[in-house]
């Protein structure tokens, strides 16, 4: 098994045949700054010190040829080829680090948001659990596989909120919505995730969810309110039809709350003529932003409103550091690769 040696912490792990620098160091419980586990994010931005790589297939917005070029990499899609070192580059703005806990969890609620959107409230056994607003949870229950997702509440509250999509043909968002009732119980490990808010940044702020993508937005919404955050605040809130949107009131009230935020729910495909903003999200939001440079984004979502929106944001001038996304879905099997070696 290949060792790679993580300089942040003077750390050395194995990584088992065919598993990614990131899912070893996260199966080790190290907190590898991490997002989309996919390539997408480029949260896990890391510099190779020492070795080989094969770096399977991710977005040119997460890790540009340059960046391959220059010696970086992403640990979720690095497969070391034989003892490499690395070094991660965080981010200097992420100073709100929460301990990575395994708990067990007593479901609290159930109740429908949508036809297809379930808001789940789970009673963690022990101590709240802290973690910074935008970032999620790995939850298990018997039979399927563990999943990720988001908590939609603002920190250390004693119950956490989540609002889980049952994915057509999906185990475990089936299993969630389907079996997990009052009382029962899942283990949950987190917090997990960098794309959180940055309370640092004081430029104006753009949130864009997609479907139960509003669970991670609300958690950065309600936190900026509550630590008096003053900049402007763009949010845009993407569905098919009416039936999709939910959290309108919620989202309202805290616009009033702010004092400087605008909401703008935007449908794609509405089957009766309706006064909402009509499209897709990513649209609107370059119809309405041509120089979002000095602005953050947060966003989350299905991968193809993120990856579109990604392109966007990027042409309109959003620095690559200024985009935290948290892209919705299984990660998926690798593919393409392409060799990285050490340079020098
Ligand atoms: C960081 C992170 C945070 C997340 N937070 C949330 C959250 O707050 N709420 C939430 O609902 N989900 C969230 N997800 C997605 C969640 O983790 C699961 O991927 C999702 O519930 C599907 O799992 P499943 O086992 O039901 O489906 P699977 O059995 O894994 O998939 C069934 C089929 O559906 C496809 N598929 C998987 N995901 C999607 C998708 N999004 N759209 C279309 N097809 C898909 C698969 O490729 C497969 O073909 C998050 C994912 C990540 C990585
Ligand atoms: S690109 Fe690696 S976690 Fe998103």
């Amino acid at each position: 098994m290949p060792e790679v040696t993580l300089l942040n912490i003077g750390r050395t792990i194995e990584v088992p045949d065919g598993q990614t620098i990131l899912e070893a160091a996260l199966a080790e419980g190290i907190d590898y700054p991490h997002g989309c586990k996919s390539g997408r994010c480029g949260s896990c931005k890391s510099r190779l010190s020492g070795g080989e790589v094969e770096l399977i297939d991710h977005s040119r917005f997460a890790l540009t040829p340059e960046d391959r070029d220059g010696g970086l990499i992403l640990a979720c899609r690095a497969v070391p080829k034989g003892p490499v070192s690395v070094v991660w580059l965080g981010d200097e703005d992420e100073t709100d680090s929460h301990p990575l806990r395994e708990a067990d969890a007593e479901v609290v609620g159930v109740a429908l948001l949508t036809h297809d959107i379930l808001g789940l409230r789970l009673k963690v056994a022990g101590p709240a659990l802290d973690f910074a607003p935008g970032q999620y949870a790995t939850l298990a229950l018997p039979g399927v596989p563990a999943r990720d997702y988001s908590m939609a509440n603002a920190t250390c509250a004693e119950e956490l909120e989540f609002h889980i999509r049952r994915v057509p043909g999906g185990q475990t968002s089936g299993a969630i919505h389907d079996r997990l009732r009052p009382g029962d119980r899942v283990r949950l490990t987190g917090p997990r995730g960098s794309a959180q808010l940055r309370f640092g940044h004081t430029g104006p702020i753009l949130a864009v969810a997609g479907g139960s993508g509003l669970a991670p937005i609300l958690s950065i919404l309600q936190s900026v309110v509550a630590q008096g955050m003053r900049q402007p605040i763009h949010v845009y809130f993407g569905g098919r039809d009416e039936y999709d949107l939910y959290g309108l009131e919620r989202l309202t009230k805290l616009a009033e709350q702010h004092g400087d935020m605008t909401v703008t729910p935007v449908l794609s495909s509405p089957s009766a003529p309706t006064t909402r903003r009509v499209g897709l999200v990513h649209t609107a939001v370059r119809t309405d932003h041509d120089d979002l440079d000095g602005w953050k984004c947060y966003t989350a979502g299905p991968p193809v409103m993120i990856d579109a929106l990604t392109e966007v944001v990027l042409a309109q001038g959003l620095q690559r550091g200024d985009l935290h996304a948290d892209v919705f879905f299984t990660p998926e099997t690798k593919t393409e690769t392409v060799g990285l070696t050490a340079a020098g």
